[in-house]
């Protein structure tokens, strides 16, 4: 398994000014973790909040993601060079595949990533939204070492994290925080006055506590930042643990383009 932070900055919407604000702001708070894709529009200021930052370029752990309609090798090549443009780096820490597309040649998109990779674009390569059975075509294909996908305390993932965890992968958890809906749930309000934490914290704490679960949440508000980065501090009792978990079968999925079968896929 690769070396990577666990706890990292979601940047979906942090854009212009306040965008490079927030990811410098949060690499002085202790992040060492950026996501961010072509799709976000904020490559720019993620580069330039990395460098106002002062934090050394190879203390942060940067990953972006080509978009599912630039999946065609040509296209695939084009899409990380612009992103290193714009994001002003030499290279990536990792490279993902955003979503497949509805008509994915996997093997020639896993060729375009692994040459991405061997020609020092990115340090590593991995994937994201694939669901059980395209993750492991993938990991015969090329040397993933992440799927990131939607993963919360009301969406279930034991199957997929079986596999990741096989692969030695990571599965990254993004909407970890449920976008902040979590203060209805009597469960997760009780567990969090054990622990004078937010239920926002024990969430992010939950999914931390998890072997091979990386988790990204996004927050423009300082105030939230310091409160997720705090929640690393967190440890959870087995059976807070095992409560968490039993809201999961839920299954309340919520990130979907349509086209994708996540049980058999
Ligand atoms: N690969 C993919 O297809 C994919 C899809 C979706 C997201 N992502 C990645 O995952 C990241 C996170 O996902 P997300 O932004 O959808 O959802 P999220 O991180 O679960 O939720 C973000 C929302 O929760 C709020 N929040 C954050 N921390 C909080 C706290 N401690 N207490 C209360 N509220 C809190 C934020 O408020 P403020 O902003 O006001 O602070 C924001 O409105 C994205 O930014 C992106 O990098 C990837």
């Amino acid at each position: 398994m690769i070396d990577l932070p666990k706890l990292g900055l979601g940047t979906y919407k942090l854009t212009g000014d306040a965008g490079r604000d927030a990811v410098a702001d949060a690499l002085r708070v202790g992040f060492r973790h950026l996501d961010t894709a072509v799709l976000y529009g904020n490559e720019v200021e993620v580069g330039q909040g990395l460098r106002a930052s002062g934090v050394p370029r190879r203390e942060v752990f940067l990953t972006t993601k080509v978009w599912h309609t630039d999946l065609a090798p040509a296209a695939f090549r084009a899409s990380a060079e612009a992103s290193l443009k714009r994001l002003d780096v030499d290279d990536v820490d990792l490279l993902l595949v955003h979503w497949p597309s509805p008509d994915l040649d996997l093997d020639a998109t896993m060729e375009a990533l692994v040459r991405a990779k061997d020609d020092g674009l990115a340090r590593h390569i991995g994937v994201s939204n694939f669901p059980p059975r395209l993750f492991e075509r993938a990991c015969d294909l090329a040397p993933v070492v992440c799927n990131q996908v939607e993963y919360h305390v009301f969406l279930n993932q034991d199957d997929l994290l079986a596999r990741t965890r096989a692969h030695d992968a990571w599965l990254t958890a993004y909407r970890p925080v449920n976008k902040g809906a979590v203060n209805d749930e009597p469960v997760l309000r009780e567990i969090a006055a054990n622990h004078g934490a937010t239920p926002a914290q024990i969430v992010l704490a939950w999914l931390l506590g998890q072997d091979g679960v990386a988790a990204i949440p996004k927050a423009a508000s300082p105030e939230n930042r310091r409160a997720n980065f705090a929640a690393k501090d967190i440890r959870l009792s087995p059976d807070e643990t095992a409560a968490l978990h039993t809201l999961t079968w839920r299954n309340e999925r919520k990130v979907d383009l349509g086209w994708i079968d996540w049980k058999n896929g």
